[in-house]
């Protein structure tokens, strides 16, 4: 404990010293949600790298986020503590395979992912995040034909409330969340006694859950499909005690938190990003210390990724 305490301790101090902010996603393990000065989703992480008046932005979550931080705040310095702090479905497409895929469809519009690379970004009309995606889609004239990438069941979700027909899904996913499995919900939702279910769009069971969130209700029960930060405001707002909750479990830490007097049930225990973890407080204070590790974008992709990413920031 004491250790422990040195350690956030010497953070605060280096941070000052740097003049360095720490961002951390809602999956970062509990040491590093809590030596973070904002803790959300891939949408509100990028907004704040944006606003932060730091020089040096110590990004606590994976490369790619890290990458969207440094692009849209190119004067800033963007450090990740682990440079293998990778991501599945970002590795799910190339560049050279949306180039391909956009000589098959000429015409279509292309949106991709957040959880992209800055080269597969700067092959996008537009990006788009768990929290805007459907809103993205919508702002597209409905006769134009859209490209979805990378992830097919954020695509087959934003298809169903978009009500879009003309709209082509790349076939990725993310490990962690196509795991978890309608059967599974079904048997925490009973075991739980919960009357809420929150999903993350990229699970294996967001496809045939969304005509019952759809309709409001799952076996009478409320099913909301939202990002991390929007699972966070519903579990506050809710009067609903217990929920079970479709996503990493990292999120558990801060909604508890959050939120003492409710019960919070992962529908997976097994629903851990490897990736996400990779950042311990140990790394947190030597990248302030050290310096390291810089993620840089080459300026020609950084700024066609920009406008992609532009773009969504002014849809919403
Ligand atoms: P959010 O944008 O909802 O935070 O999700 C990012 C992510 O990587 C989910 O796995
Ligand atoms: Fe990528 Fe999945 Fe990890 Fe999110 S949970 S960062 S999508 S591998």
């Amino acid at each position: 404990m004491a250790a422990r305490d040195g350690l956030a301790a010497e953070v605060r101090r280096l941070k000052e010293e740097r003049d360095a902010v720490i961002l951390a996603h809602n999956y970062q393990v509990p040491e590093v949600q809590d030596m973070a000065d904002y803790v959300g989703d891939s949408l509100g992480l990028s907004r704040r790298a944006a606003g932060a008046p730091q020089s040096t932005i110590i990004f606590c979550g994976v490369h790619f986020m890290a990458e969207t931080a440094s692009i849209i705040s190119p004067e800033k310095r963007v450090l990740i503590p682990d440079a293998e702090a990778g991501c599945s479905l970002s590795e799910s497409v190339t560049a050279a395979d949306v180039r391909a895929w956009k000589e098959e469809h000429p015409g279509a519009v292309t949106v991709g992912y957040v959880n992209t690379t800055a080269e597969v970004k700067a092959e996008l009309d537009y990006c788009c995040t768990s929290s805007n995606a459907a809103a993205v889609v919508s702002s597209i004239p409905r006769e134009k034909e859209v490209l979805f990438l990378p992830d097919m069941f954020l695509g087959s979700y934003v298809a169903r409330v978009t009500g879009r027909s003309n709209i082509r899904i790349w076939a990725g996913e993310c490990h962690v969340h196509a795991g978890i499995t309608p059967a599974q919900v079904e048997e925490v939702m009973s075991g739980a006694g919960a009357s809420e279910l929150l999903v993350h769009p990229e699970c294996g069971c967001t496809t045939p859950m969304m005509y019952d969130a759809a309709s409001g209700g799952y076996g009478g029960r409320t099913v909301s499909i939202l990002s991390t930060e929007g699972m966070m405001r519903r579990a506050a707002e809710s009067t609903s005690r217990s929920f079970v909750v479709a996503t990493e479990t990292g999120i558990l830490h801060r909604m508890r938190r959050q939120n003492p007097g409710k019960r919070f049930t992962p529908a997976s225990e097994a629903a851990e990003c490897q990736y996400m973890k990779m950042i311990t407080p140990e790394k947190v204070r030597d990248s302030l210390l050290h310096g390291r590790h810089e993620v840089r974008v080459p300026a020609g992709i950084a700024d066609r990724a920009r406008a992609a990413i532009t773009r969504m920031l002014e849809i919403g």
